[in-house]
């Protein structure tokens, strides 16, 4: 009985350096996670990421400069093929095998993604950089960078960009640089690329150095 009562504090106990270390980083990379979050001590949440409301993530990782809804980042899953499913039960009172599956590929979501709000996105999905996920959408499978996908199963509905355009896009890692260079670059960043002209882009871009 008085082990059942301490094993929470305990573990709190141990937690606290993991969870003193994430948050010296969000700190740091100036990470903003609204109040009343979950996120798992080994989720890894990139420079500048927002999570705008209270959200779920498991373990995961979310690129720099991803905006983060309302979503649930689920990456455990169950065993359904015996009677039992749920783990505790299994744990404290039947005994034997574990009811929680290992996890077989990690969620990642890339770099200026926005993910909207009441999204769930399951094991193993990569969100690639610059997509976009609408609201309520329930994600089973990768998203392509700079793709918007909704629905449930989402799907991708378009591309945010012309392929062409995409293609140039895919060496920029923007997310990557300094303030300084962001700054210096300023003009890229109010660019249509929905409808810009790919020399006119290929030649901005041949200018970085
Ligand atoms: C996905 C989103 C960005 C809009 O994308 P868009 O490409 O401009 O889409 P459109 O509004 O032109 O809609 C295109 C089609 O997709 C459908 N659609 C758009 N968003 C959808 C969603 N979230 N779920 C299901 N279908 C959606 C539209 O009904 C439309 O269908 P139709 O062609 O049959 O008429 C927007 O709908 C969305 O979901 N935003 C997230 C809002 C949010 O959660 N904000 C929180 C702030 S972090």
């Amino acid at each position: 009985m008085l082990l059942r009562l301490l094993t929470p504090l305990i573990r709190a106990v141990l937690r606290l350096p993991i969870v003193a270390r994430q948050r010296w980083q969000w700190a740091r990379d100036e990470v903003d996670v609204a109040p009343g979050s979950f996120v798992a001590r080994t989720a890894v949440l990139g420079k500048r990421v927002r999570v705008t409301v209270p959200a779920y993530i498991d373990p995961c990782e979310i690129g720099p400069y991803s905006i983060i809804g309302r979503v649930v980042i689920r990456s455990a899953n169950h065993y359904t093929e015996y009677l039992n499913i749920q783990e505790m039960a299994q744990r404290k009172v039947i005994g034997g095998k574990t009811m929680l599956k290992p996890m077989q590929r990690p969620i990642r979501i890339g770099a200026g993604c926005w993910v909207g709000d009441n999204v769930t996105i399951l094991e193993g999905v990569e969100i690639g950089d610059g997509a976009i996920v609408g609201a309520g959408s329930v994600v089973t499978k990768s998203v392509p960078a700079y793709a918007v996908a909704v629905g449930n199963p989402a799907r991708v509905i378009r591309h945010r960009y012309p392929e062409e355009i995409v293609e140039l896009l895919e060496p920029v890692d923007w997310w990557s640089w300094s303030d300084e260079k962001l700054r210096a670059n300023k003009d890229l960043f109010e660019l249509d690329l929905a409808n810009v002209d790919p020399e006119v882009l290929r030649k901005r871009l041949a200018e970085l150095d």
